[in-house]
Parts: C-alpha cells; structure tokens; sequence
C-alpha cells in the first residue's frame, strides 16, 4: 500500500519504517527541514533502539522516503495517518489538537482520489468527528475516510512493540476502509496481535482509556510504597505478592518517582477534560492526577531528610534524567521538578545519563554533565539514581567513591540494599 506518515517524531518515524519493513511504500513527513534533511543522511532524531538499522534498510531500498512536502506526499498516498504532537493546552488541561487541525486543513487542499485518513495521534473522543466536518468544507463525502487507529508502543521497546502488539485497534464507521486497515496489518494479525474492530469514537477512547488505567496502577503501587515505608515492609515483597495474581498482573507495579513521559501526564488530563465536556465525573483519574503531581514534593522532601535538612552545598549526583530508560525522552520527567529544586537550595548537582547532555537544564545553575558514571559518581555526598538503565545495574560505588559517607537513594529500587550496606555506604530505596 502506499502510505504518508504525517509527523515524524517517536510514532511516525516508528511506525513509518515498520510498516515500510512490512513491504509497504511509506513517505514519512515533517515540517521539520533539520529533521527530515538529517534522516535523508541517516541521522536518527531520536534514541530508540534498533531504530537506525531498519531506517537504513527500508531507505536504501526505497521502499521509506522522507519529505517536508506535505501536498506532494498526500497526492501520492492512498492511506493518510496523521502522527503530530497533541500536547496539553497552554491555559488549560484539554489536548491541544492544533497540530491535527491544521494537518486535516492542509489535507482537504490535496485529495485527489479517495483516501482514508487515521489519527495514530491520540486524540479525545470526537476529534474524528471534527477532522471530518473540516474535510467535508473541501472535500465531497465519498471521497474520504477519517478512522481512529490508536498507538500503543513504547518509548524504548517501540519496534518490538509495533511488529508483536497486544492489539490492533481499529475505529471506523465505514466497512471499506476496516477491510483496508485489516490488510494492512495483516502480517502483524497472523503473528498474533488481536484485531478489535469499533465504531471511531470507542477506538478514541480506547486509549485515553488505557493510558488512565496504567497511570491509576503506578500511582497506586506509589502510594502503597508509602505505607511500607512507615511499615518497615519492602514494597518489591507486595508488588510479587499482587502481580501474581492474573486478576492484577505484575506489570506497571514498580514503585518510583511520579509517573512521566509524552503520554500519561496530558493523557489523564485530557481524558478529564473530555468527561467534563460530557459532564461526567471521573474521581479516580483525578485522584490519580493530584496523587502524582504530589510524588516529586515527597520524594524531595525524602531528599532532604536524607541530607539531614542540609541541601546547600550537598553535591548530588543523578544518574539518568530521562522518565525512563530506553528512552532520551525528557517530556514530564520528574526529573525536571526535582534538579531545579535542589539548584535553587543551593545544591551543587552532576547528572549521566546514556542519551547524553540535556538541553532542559542548560540554564539551571549549578548543574552539569558528567560524560561517565564515574565523573558523575566522584566526589558526590548523595547519588540519586532515578532511571531505571541496565548500564547503572552493577555499579560498584566502592571503586567509584573514595567518601565513607556517601549515600545513595535508589529511586527505581534496582540495587540490593545488602549489597550497598556492605559496601560500607548508606542505602534508601523506594517503599523498602
Ligand atoms: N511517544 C510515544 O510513546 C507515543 C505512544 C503512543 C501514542 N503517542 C501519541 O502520538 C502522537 C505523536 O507523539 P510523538 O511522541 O511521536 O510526538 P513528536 O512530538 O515526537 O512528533 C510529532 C511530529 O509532528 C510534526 N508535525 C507537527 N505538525 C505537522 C504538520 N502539519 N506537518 C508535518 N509534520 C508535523 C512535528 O514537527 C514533530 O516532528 C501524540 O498524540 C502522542 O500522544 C505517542
């Protein structure tokens, strides 16, 4: 099929290359000239693994273009998906869709036979509705199809993710177009992924929906961390002790700083936003909202008392900046609450993390990039390690610190705290 990828950022560019891979012909478009001029010359935008190689492939045996001509690619696709940014609105809590209305605008202008148009971004219930009132202005009613076709990959495991998903969503009202997108994603289908098939606006939901949910099982897990701290349980022991029942599943039960990243953080508030527009009242997520914005303040307030109510001067160490691993996504991390916080009380801060310096902290004062774990370790009175990295897993402080009062909160309880203990140095982990 011949495909255009509106958008080529963390689900575009992903699913652009896989479906190419696929043996579809995919033009993935941006109006980013520095982004698509560097992937033409292999440069990769982001960090995901696996992500260069199946670029440099599916681009080298043409089946994958990139272009900054949105007209041009729309003509010569039959299959439109539209993967711009719905962020969180300037003043509000709403997703702002004016990546996605201004995209359906420029669509209407380019329809030169029938195509069928999908939002992959995610979108609140009756954005389908709207894209289509835009194309209608321009376009006559049989000439399209607006479809919802929600994404459900993850940052640092995204191809896996793409190629072996869970399910394939997909919400039309016209039979056509599902026949298409069934064929499309048949190769996936015969592989395993379930095919759901529903009207638009339950596909829309679905994911709001979803993202709700695994929001709601990290807070929770979060906020049990809490009571075993008071408790002298380790929360590890609960989080086996209820993952194992199927009813709950282990996954998305680690206890840790807030929940961040592109999608949880705008997706709980945009899906109250939507509930409020149908006066309904959704009291969990809201809970679920201020629970979280409220876990960065706990956890530096943990810092402090680590520090003995003493943060001027401390040298503080992050290892990893990112909301997870995998991932040089900064988008939400607590990360960025926290680090500023501790600069201005007057701590002297080094962060690693494997994607490299950050151009979020540029301005903060005070704190720097290490190129090593061990630049970042050396000389630091506290090493927080706040992203989950296999790289940071078998550190040995000992060989890295010559302090006998170093001590380290392991945000992400990956360390065994016998084994800092005995490495002579004092261990605080999560709900343990
Ligand atoms: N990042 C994830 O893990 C993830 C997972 C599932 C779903 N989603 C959803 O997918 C959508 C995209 O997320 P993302 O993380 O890929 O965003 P992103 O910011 O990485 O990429 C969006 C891209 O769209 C481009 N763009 C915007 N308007 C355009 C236009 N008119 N023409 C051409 N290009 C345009 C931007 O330049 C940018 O490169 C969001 O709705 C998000 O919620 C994201």
């Amino acid at each position: 099929m011949k495909l255009c990828m509106i958008g080529t950022g963390y689900v575009g560019l992903v699913s652009g290359v896989c479906f190419s891979d696929l043996g579809n012909d995919v033009i993935c478009v941006d109006k980013d000239k520095r982004k698509i001029n560097g992937l033409k010359k292999g440069i990769i935008p982001i960090y995901e693994p696996g992500l260069k190689e199946l670029v440099l492939k599916n681009y080298n045996n043409k089946r994958l273009k990139f272009s900054t001509d949105l007209e041009d690619s729309i003509k010569k696709s039959d299959v439109i998906f539209l993967c711009v940014g719905t962020p969180t609105k300037k003043n509000g809590n709403g997703a702002d869709l004016s990546q996605i209305f201004s995209a359906a605008k420029e669509i209407s202008k380019s329809i030169n036979k029938f195509k069928i148009i999908i939002t992959k971004s995610t979108v609140p219930v009756t954005t389908g509705d709207e894209i289509e009132k835009i194309l209608s202005k321009k376009v006559k009613k049989n000439k399209f199809s607006v479809v919802s076709n929600p994404e459900f990959l993850r940052e640092g495991e995204a191809i896996r993710d793409f190629v072996y998903p869970d399910r394939v969503v997909i919400g039309s009202n016209d039979k056509k177009s599902k026949m298409i997108l069934k064929n499309l994603y048949a190769p996936l289908i015969s592989k395993g992924a379930k095919f759901i098939s529903t009207n638009r606006r339950a596909a829309e939901l679905i994911k709001y929906a979803a993202n709700a949910f695994l929001a709601t099982k990290i807070t929770f897990i979060n906020e049990i961390a809490n009571l075993c701290e008071k408790t002298n349980i380790d929360v590890e022991d609960i989080s086996i002790g209820i993952g194992l029942d199927k009813r709950i599943g282990s996954r998305f039960l680690r206890a840790g700083p807030a929940y961040g990243g592109s999608c949880f953080p705008k997706d709980t508030k945009a899906i109250i936003t939507t509930a409020d527009k149908f006066r309904t009242d959704l009291s969990v997520i809201k809970s679920v909202i201020k629970s979280n914005s409220l876990r960065s303040k706990l956890l530096l307030k943990k810092i402090s008392e680590i520090l003995n109510q003493k943060i001027k001067n401390k040298k503080i160490c992050f290892l990893g900046v990112t909301f997870k691993a995998n991932t040089d996504d900064m988008r939400d991390s607590s990360s960025l609450e926290m680090i500023p916080f501790l600069s201005k009380n007057g701590a002297k801060i080094k962060y690693y993390d494997p994607t490299g310096i950050k151009k979020e902290f540029d301005k903060i004062k005070n704190v720097s990039f290490s190129k090593s774990i061990s630049y970042a370790v050396k000389g630091s009175d506290l090493v927080i390690l706040h992203t989950e990295w296999n790289d940071f897993k078998s550190i040995n402080f000992k060989k890295l610190s010559t302090s006998k009062n170093l001590k380290i909160y392991d945000m992400r309880n990956i360390f065994s705290p016998d084994k800092i203990k005995a490495q002579g140095f004092k261990y605080f982990g999560i709900g343990r």
